[in-house]
């Protein structure tokens, strides 16, 4: 779909008028340091700014600089991302941290190339890093980014699509080779978080509402097109929640795949071997179920049902090579845990 050269200057015009660098405070803007850009930059993939806050700040003390980082454990990093979701973003910028502090000697790619490379450095979010901390004009395209331009422009291709992706990034970058790269890349990022939101934006007090397509047209609701809607999937999970009154079980998910890294209580196929599965994993003990509970959990891509069986053991001892640690009640805390275990915790141990 060809632009017109008059739209794409009224509308860079209408949304820096909008913009007041400054009105919405991150803390990572205090100084535009790459290494707080950069760590900004993995929290904001996926997650919201109000979201993202409070676990920046506390990452940065505790990392204060790439050198820290990557002289931290993997289970330390993942302790200081626990609640904030995609778990490979923190073992990737864990891997990245140890790449830029020995292979690069702690000296931070600048060019928007050399940021692909980082591991956890999608085309995204090396734009981000590279405008925001240098002021090169490459251009963010996300999820924000698709929806403004999509109705402003009426543009009807589908954002999933490599014909629809490759028009977004032109007509992106086009439009940002005449504005200041960082101030711009923030204003389009803040005013689809803020005003052109997903669901019920405010479109009649919308400065820019006198030329958007879609807000002219009544399309507000259709745009962005995706070709592919989210499918949730069932999942349900049995948990065995073993322990002597003191202690309980623990085990690391693989690296692989979902909440991969994070610690939960062993999990079970059907909770008709119970019996056989305490004998075989917990020998020489008694145990008696205390307590069943069935607690839903949502995921951007699953429906989680899981049912909690609380065993309570006369004595814990685990098999040699067991894969199975055994936590302290009294220190919750030691280990990382994903959002479904935290919730158990918080409603049972807490
Ligand atoms: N999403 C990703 N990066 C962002 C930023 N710098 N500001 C606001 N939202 C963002």
């Amino acid at each position: 779909m060809e632009i017109d050269h008059s739209d794409v200057s009224t509308f860079r015009s209408q949304l820096l008028n909008w913009h007041e660098p400054g009105d919405r405070p991150m803390p990572w803007k205090k100084h535009p340091d790459i290494y707080w850009v950069w760590i900004s930059e993995i929290m904001l993939q996926q997650t919201r700014v109000d979201q993202v806050i409070p676990f920046f700040e506390r990452f940065v003390q505790r990392f204060p600089k790439v050198e820290d980082l990557a002289a931290s454990s993997e289970g330390e990093v993942l302790k200081y991302w626990e609640g904030l979701g995609y778990y490979s973003r923190a073992r990737n910028l864990h891997k990245a941290s140890k790449v830029i502090a020995y292979e690069l000697n702690g000296v931070f790619p600048e060019n928007l190339n050399d940021w692909l490379s980082i591991p956890g450095v999608g085309p995204y979010t090396a734009a981000a890093i590279t405008s925001f901390a240098f002021n090169h004009p490459n251009a963010v395209v996300d999820g924000n980014v698709y929806r403004v331009l999509s109705r402003y422009f009426g543009i009807l291709s589908p954002i999933d699509s490599t014909k629809g992706k490759k028009e977004f990034a032109t007509l992106a970058q086009k439009i940002i080779s005449e504005v200041p790269p960082a101030d711009w890349n923030q204003a389009i990022m803040d005013f689809g978080a803020t005003v052109c939101k997903p669901n019920q934006p405010d479109c009649s007090h919308c400065p820019l509402n006198r030329d958007c397509h879609a807000n002219l047209e009544g399309s507000i609701r259709e745009l962005p097109v995706k070709l592919k809607k989210i499918q949730k999937t069932d999942w349900s999970i049995n948990y065995l929640h073993v322990h002597d009154g003191n202690r309980f079980l623990l085990r690391r998910r693989s690296k692989d795949g979902i909440w991969g890294g994070l610690h939960e209580f062993p999990t079970l196929e059907s909770p008709g071997k119970i019996g056989n599965w305490m004998q075989k994993n917990v020998p020489d003990s008694d145990f008696c179920i205390k307590k069943v509970t069935q607690i839903p959990h949502q995921l951007t891509h699953k429906n989680i049902s899981a049912t909690f069986y609380e065993l309570k053991a006369n004595h814990l001892k685990l098999n040699e090579n067991s894969d199975f640690v055994l936590a302290d009640e009294k220190n919750l805390t030691t280990f990382a845990v994903h959002s479904l275990m935290k919730k158990y915790f918080t409603i049972f141990m807490g």
